[in-house]
């Protein structure tokens, strides 16, 4: 067969940039910022606003990794204080950004968390403790520390 630079290279060209596409669509699925949220903020029937699920959740899986800020107690005050979590030291407290910190309390709770550092700093990581359904609210508990410095 003739090489013919007239179909060779338009073809190559083409093959070229829908490869890009397809692998520029499959990156952005896998990775954090292609990965659309599970969670939504909306009034809770328990307290204010909550998080519910968007979609059904399976246990196990991780539904949100939060950048956090470790900073001390003296940052923190007022109505501040019921939205931080406990830090690394006594004095520390981690100021969990994303919907992390928007999760309302039960003492049987459908979600848990973890510390995790990442090279960029610190990240709460907030996974199901068991299978979730779509539209129920997300509770992780609190503790009984917390309840029991508050009125
Ligand atoms: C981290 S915020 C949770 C989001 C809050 N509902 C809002 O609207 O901003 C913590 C506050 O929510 C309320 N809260 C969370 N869970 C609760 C529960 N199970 N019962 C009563 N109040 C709760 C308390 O007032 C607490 O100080």
């Amino acid at each position: 067969m003739e090489f013919n630079p007239f179909v060779i290279i338009p073809l190559v060209l083409v093959t070229g940039l829908l490869s890009g596409i397809a692998i520029g669509f499959f990156v952005a699925a896998r990775t954090k910022a292609g990965r659309k949220s599970v969670v939504s903020i909306g009034a809770s029937p328990v307290s204010g606003r909550g998080a519910f699920a968007v979609k059904k959740i399976r246990n196990g899986d991780i539904i949100e990794r939060c950048p956090a800020l470790e900073v001390t107690d003296r940052d923190i005050g007022g109505e501040l204080l019921n939205y931080v979590f406990y830090g690394s030291t006594e004095a520390g407290r981690l100021v969990v950004m994303g919907n992390g910190m928007l999760f309302n309390h039960s003492s049987t709770p459908n979600v848990a968390y973890y510390r995790e550092e990442s090279t960029l700093g610190p990240e709460l990581v907030l996974y199901a403790l068991r299978d979730i359904r779509k539209g129920e609210e997300l509770f992780y508990s609190y503790g009984d520390e917390w309840w029991s410095t508050r009125q």
